[in-house]
């Protein structure tokens, strides 16, 4: 009591401390509070810490239910005004619990970031944790303390537009990313959601919020791993998916929340539902209106109601019924009061101003994310970089003007920073002697219709080089965005059609939030390079990739199919009966390959690596034990540059069929020319687990094979076993 008294008084008196990362409080101090606190509050105010709105406008009528306790957490407050009025009005509340303020920085706020499918793409989680913790300092300088992110969705499905929030197809990348992003948004200030627990990620057909089929195995082996690495990090909170799992919405899944989640996993935090989720049960057909919606929700351990209105409205009725007991209520309010004392909102009560960001190493952060993400799918005759003897090149597409970088988020009435085109930060690097010459070619920026498709054609006749910057539609990443067709948006292919039967050169730049079908770039581009959505610094960093001042080194975190027809597709598909030779009895296609179009893994640079002298410390473990395998990396070509050096493994014979091959190590390494390094990486037995049909972790002892190169189809391979004891 006499602490809480203490914290109660810091809020109101603290003077501003600089952002920081959160204070983790003494676990036994933070219990004591919270049960003191509990201890006084009416049922009224218990259910108000459960209430999560949006800001509604004009918000008189929330702030006085603020006053009153009944609003625990505020969404979409984005202005330091509000979210001081707010604080105010829970200061002046009963018991002054202070809110959470929620928002979506999931790869932006002030400055815009590449999506965390590029930040997977660098393979290098170090960057994501920096990029995260910058966003977080942009974001927490206003006053907000908590992001709906990272989003942690493994998916083998390119036709869901959510792709682009996360890291991809694999849970072992998807682990180390996420506990990377938790990290990052933490030590920034921001407390963290993890989302959407589970299975999200692998709706029916790609569409967004269809129901997802999952087995206990692949639950545990695919889907759960990103969530364990983001809970072992620390996340605050984990947000609760609006799908279906098994027949079974997510928001009103006991077993998946409170059994597994909670009590299995072992996760402290809160967890709150999707937006409106809990209403949504309704539409889900599992509740015949909003009372029963509200109390299967609770039940099933969603503590926090995201602008569902159900526990507001009902839970006190459903609780004074028999209905819910006040346990469950009081386990709710305890998790989120935990939250609130570990990230200390309690001990402060303002932060720095927005103009006390560095914006300089802001956007240094963000432009080294952008130069490492970017991947090289092909380069013909070493097309790119822009050869210094390259005289005339042709630069076409409107995204070369543009500097709409699909953010996600802004505070209120911000001044988006000063963004340089690709076309700008391409001339200020031409040579003496090269020119270069501009058609938009389309109408709008996303290349939705044509413009002056002439002019385009005719600079592509006179040039040594063409390159045709395109950027996906606007519309067609994020939520709400899934596609049956993976082709390039609006008049993109045609035009990529015309310039290529001009008989000129045409290197493909693609802004994509997700992977594409580019099977006529294949096969008539001379190089396809894959920028993502590259942010605020990205069309800079894009013009010192073509022209060579820096090189690429991004590796696909996704698949990239030859046709819709081949998804869902991933790296890791377990063995068939009948492996593919080309016979039609065998598994395969009649109409397409049964390959990808580019391989999860892949990506070139302007250099070559060769790759020897693969060794396994010992050709057995027992499955206490561990091995090492070191190989042998080697620039053979003529500049410097970096490689992701990546370890797979498999299982050839286990009591259930195991993936072809599973990422079990990555590194990337950076080399000069002619310059060679031993990777080593250590495999335990307990790395090769896999789960049961009752989602037990078992170690089967029988023989392996490991693989290292750069990419999933790397042929240098090592056999080795695990022994029984
Ligand atoms: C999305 C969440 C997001 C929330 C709040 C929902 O529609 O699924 O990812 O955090 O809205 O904006």
């Amino acid at each position: 009591m006499p602490f809480l008294l203490l914290a109660l008084l810091f809020a109101v008196f603290s003077p501003s401390p600089p952002a920081q990362a959160l204070p983790a409080l003494e676990k036994a101090s933070v219990e004591a509070s919270v049960d003191a606190l509990l201890a006084r509050m009416t049922l009224t105010e218990k259910i108000g810490q459960l209430n999560f709105p949006s800001l509604a406008f004009p918000p008189d009528e929330q702030l006085e239910q603020v006053r009153k306790g009944r609003i625990g957490a505020m969404l979409n407050v984005a202005n330091r005004k509000h979210i001081d009025a707010f604080s105010e009005a829970a200061r002046s509340s009963r018991l002054g619990i202070p809110l959470l303020f929620g928002i979506d920085a999931v790869y932006s706020f002030r400055t815009t970031f590449p999506p965390p499918i590029a930040w997977a793409a660098t393979w290098r989680p170090k960057l994501a944790e920096a990029a995260t913790e910058a966003i977080a300092r942009e974001t927490s300088a206003i006053g907000v303390n908590l992001t709906f992110a990272p989003m942690i969705d493994v998916s083998r499905d390119p036709r869901w537009g959510r792709v682009i929030e996360g890291a991809g197809e694999d849970a072992f990348l998807g682990a180390a990313f996420a506990a990377a992003r938790v990290r990052g948004y933490r030590k920034g200030g921001l407390a963290t959601a993890a989302k959407h627990f589970v299975g999200y990620g692998a709706p029916e057909g790609g569409r967004d919020y269809n129901g997802a089929q999952i087995s206990v195995s692949e639950l545990h082996d695919r889907y759960l791993p990103p969530f364990k690495a983001a809970i072992d990090a620390g996340t605050d909170t984990v947000m609760a998916s609006f799908n279906t799992v098994n027949g079974v919405p997510v928001t009103a899944n006991r077993p998946l929340i409170n059994d597994l989640l909670k009590n299995a996993i072992g996760f402290r935090g809160i967890v709150m539902s999707d937006f409106a989720a809990i209403s949504e049960l309704i539409n889900h057909g599992v509740a015949a209106d909003l009372a029963e919606a509200a109390r299967k929700a609770i039940l099933a351990g969603i503590d926090l109601d995201m602008e569902g209105k159900a526990y507001d409205k009902n839970l006190e009725a459903e609780v004074a019924a028999g209905r819910v007991p006040v346990s469950a209520v009081d386990e709710a309010v305890r998790r989120i009061l935990r939250v609130k004392f570990n990230l200390g909102l309690f001990d402060k009560s303002r932060e720095p101003a927005l103009a006390e960001i560095d914006e300089a190493s802001v956007r240094k952060t963000a432009r080294e994310v952008a130069r490492e993400s970017f991947v090289l799918l092909k380069n013909d005759a070493a097309a790119l970089p822009i050869g210094t003897d390259t005289r005339a090149i042709a630069l076409i597409g409107s995204a070369a003007l543009s500097v709409n970088d699909h953010s996600w988020y802004g505070p209120a009435g911000y001044q988006k920073p000063e963004t340089e085109t690709l076309l700008a930060a391409l001339r200020k690097r031409m040579k003496p002697g090269q020119q270069l010459r501009y058609a938009k070619g389309f109408a709008d920026d996303c290349g939705r219709a044509f413009g002056d498709k002439d002019d385009a054609l005719a600079a592509a006749r006179r040039a040594d080089l063409v390159i045709l910057a395109v950027s996906e539609d606007c519309d067609v990443s994020g939520e709400g965005a899934s596609r049956t067709d993976l082709g390039l948006s609006g008049a993109q292919q045609e035009m990529l059609e015309a310039l290529v039967e001009t008989g000129r050169p045409v290197a493909l730049v693609v802004e994509t939030g997700r992977p594409l079908t580019l099977g006529y770039a294949e096969k008539n581009a001379v190089a396809i390079l894959i920028a993502w959505h590259p942010g605020t610094e990205g069309r800079t960093a894009l013009a010192e990739v073509l022209t060579g001042e820096i090189a690429p080194s991004g590796k696909l975190p996704m698949t990239f199919p030859r046709s819709v027809g081949q998804i869902p597709i991933a790296y890791n598909p377990l063995p068939t009966s009948r492996p593919s030779t080309g016979n039609r009895y065998t598994t395969g296609y009649l109409d397409e390959d049964v390959t990808p179009l580019y391989p999860f893994g892949h990506g070139l640079s302007y250099t070559s690596f060769s790759y020897s002298n693969l060794a396994v410390s010992s050709p057995r473990m027992t499955p206490d034990a561990s091995i090492e395998a070191s190989v042998t990396l080697e620039n053979t070509g003529t500049r410097a540059g970096s490689e992701v050096v990546q370890l797979y493994t498999r299982q050839l014979v286990a009591s259930h069929s195991r993936p072809m091959r599973e990422l079990k190590g990555f590194e990337k390494v950076s080399l000069a020319a002619g310059e060679k390094k031993t990777v080593r990486f250590r495999l335990a037995a307990s790395d090769l687990a896999f789960h049961d049909d009752h989602g037990r972790a078992v170690v089967e002892p029988g023989p392996f094979k490991l693989f290292v190169g750069g990419s999933s189809t790397a042929d240098l391979s090592a056999p080795f076993e695990i022994t029984a004891k």
